[in-house]
């Protein structure tokens, strides 16, 4: 039997005798869709950052396909194909949206191993995919600089999908974001799941309901509550603590 893609085993992150991840265990499987929501401070990002390798567990493990990565640098674990969309968006604003793709591309997660540089043309041509995937093939030439704040996040989602990570973390996606925007966010999310498994971080219910996936809670560091967002919402403790506060 083969190991589960990803697995937090009684992960504890102690920020000087805080602890912002308490005793957590997860398990995301390939191609799987978790989406992970809390209150403010529940230690979300906090968990992302230990799983990219950005903090260290003080206790615990990370497993990647069985195998702890935790020694490694944050830079190796994207070549082993984690890869972590931040809240704040990091285009390059003087560059046109297919440039930025193409970029992000060519530099595969390869490029920082051993492999090299994926081939321009090999890169260009999947910059155009992704443009699709994305929903941004009408602003294909424009500067990234004057996109929307949308289509920016977009853009945010597709050079981390050329990356062709395994597993993508995408924390709070839909930050700042509108209705309308969030639908055709939680559409190109759902189109990635499959090819690629996604950990999504939101708290936004209606978000979390188109998305649809496996949902975990996290409060104070500490998994209270997993399943469907139908299981989530019918479960008092969460209500108490989280739904009923948020929206
Ligand atoms: N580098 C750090 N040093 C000390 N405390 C931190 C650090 N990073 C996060 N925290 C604290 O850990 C808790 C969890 O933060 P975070 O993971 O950002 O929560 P979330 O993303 O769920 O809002 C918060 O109380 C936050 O203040
Ligand atoms: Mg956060």
């Amino acid at each position: 039997m083969s190991a589960p893609m990803l697995q937090l085993q009684n992960v504890v992150v102690d920020f000087d005798g805080f602890k912002a991840i308490n005793d957590l265990s997860l398990t995301i499987e390939s191609g799987s869709m978790t989406v992970v929501i809390g209150p403010n401070g529940a230690g979300k990002s906090t968990m992302c950052d230990a799983i990219i390798g950005r903090v260290r567990a003080t206790s615990g493990k990370v497993l990647f396909h069985g195998r702890e990565i935790q020694a490694e640098a944050e830079h190796a674990i994207v070549g082993l194909g984690i890869c972590r969309k931040f809240q704040t968006p990091g285009v390059l604003v003087a560059l046109s949206v297919i440039d930025n793709l193409v970029i992000a591309a060519t530099r595969d997660r390869r490029w920082w191993t051993k492999f090299g540089r994926k081939g321009e043309a090999e890169a260009r041509a999947r910059a155009e995919e992704i443009l699709e995937t994305v929903g941004l093939a009408p602003r294909r030439d424009a500067l990234a600089g004057n996109l929307s704040h949308g289509e920016k996040q977009w853009l945010e989602i597709g050079m981390v999908v050329a990356t062709d990570a395994e597993l993508l973390l995408l924390d709070e996606p839909t930050a700042g974001m509108g209705a309308a925007e969030s639908t055709q966010t939680a559409e190109i999310v759902k189109a990635l799941v499959g090819k690629h498994a996604v950990l999504v971080i939101d708290h936004d219910i209606d978000f979390v309901a188109q998305l649809g996936g496996h949902v975990v809670v996290l409060h104070q560091g500490q998994l209270l509550r997993e399943g469907t967002l139908a299981d989530i919402r019918a479960d008092e403790e969460v209500a108490a603590i989280y739904l009923g506060r948020a929206k």
